[in-house]
């Protein structure tokens, strides 16, 4: 089976693209369960802050993987730090292994690096080909090494700091622009925004920062801090 996490699409898509025929390919939202078995599970993520989500740390703490072959696939419009070693960490923490990763780059997701567009293209282009090529070796069960690494170390909690504090990322806001068309609330993963008075409004501190609601709203009419969607920083994946 394949697991994802997608804020913005890009790890949804290739975690659809790696699938094998008929293979269950799942958001981690949406599993219940407290043990996966399966003779292969693939982990598909975006890199948030040279690390892994926080969702799927706690996805990873609570849920115990049941496979002889657990691969993890980065999507990152950079690199992917330390993420699968706090993959292969914390499966270890289970007592499983991490058999293979792989990193797929990607449009970014987050604003403040945002892609130039021919470089965009460029690596839309190249998507269908790389998720073949992570395709074909998990099919045949490749294996590399994976070094275990604390998870959530510091240089990823300095970064959360720089966009906390500089960008002003966790002071997200809707504007007077909101038309009240309900999306940003659908489709937020962790239920953080409701409809009121026909606005959207956030209405918790439970965001994992997907940045799916700032780049999906069609009257850019969400906030983050300074972060701002225009015309070259937005970015949702078909
Ligand atoms: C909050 C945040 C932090 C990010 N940090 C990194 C990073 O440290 N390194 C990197 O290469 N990409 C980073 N990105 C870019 C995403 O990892 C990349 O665009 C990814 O493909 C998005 O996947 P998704 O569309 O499935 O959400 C970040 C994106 C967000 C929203
Ligand atoms: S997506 Fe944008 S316009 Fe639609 S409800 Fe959300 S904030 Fe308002
Ligand atoms: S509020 Fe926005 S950024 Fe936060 S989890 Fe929901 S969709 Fe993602």
């Amino acid at each position: 089976m394949i697991i994802y996490f997608s804020g913005t699409g890009n790890s949804r898509s290739i975690a659809q693209k790696i699938a094998l025929d008929g293979e269950r390919t799942e958001e981690i939202f949406d599993i219940k369960e407290d043990v996966l078995k399966d003779g292969r599970i693939g982990i598909v993520f975006p890199v948030y802050c040279a690390d892994i989500p926080h969702a799927l740390y706690e996805f990873l703490k609570r849920v115990r993987l049941d496979s002889p072959y657990i691969f993890s696939i980065a999507t990152a419009g950079g690199g992917a730090g330390r993420s699968h070693g706090s993959v292969a960490y914390l499966l270890k923490e289970k007592g499983t292994e991490l058999s293979y990763s792989d990193t797929v780059i990607m449009p970014d997701s987050c604003i403040v690096f945002a892609t130039p567009e021919k470089l965009r293209e460029k690596l839309l282009l190249a998507e269908d080909a790389r998720a073949g090529e992570i395709r074909a070796a998990t099919e045949i069960g490749k294996k590399n090494s994976v070094r275990p690494s604390l998870p959530e170390g510091a240089l990823n909690r300095f970064m959360w700091k720089f966009f906390g504090f500089t960008m002003g990322l966790y002071n997200k806001k809707v504007t007077e622009s909101c038309v009240g068309c309900g999306l940003c609330s659908a489709g937020c993963p962790v239920n953080n925004i409701e409809m009121k008075d026909g606005k959207a409004s956030f209405v918790t501190g439970k965001c994992e920062n997907c940045f799916r609601c700032i780049q999906s709203c069609p009257e850019r009419a969400i906030e983050f801090g300074r972060l701002k969607v225009t015309d070259r920083t937005q970015y949702l994946h078909k």
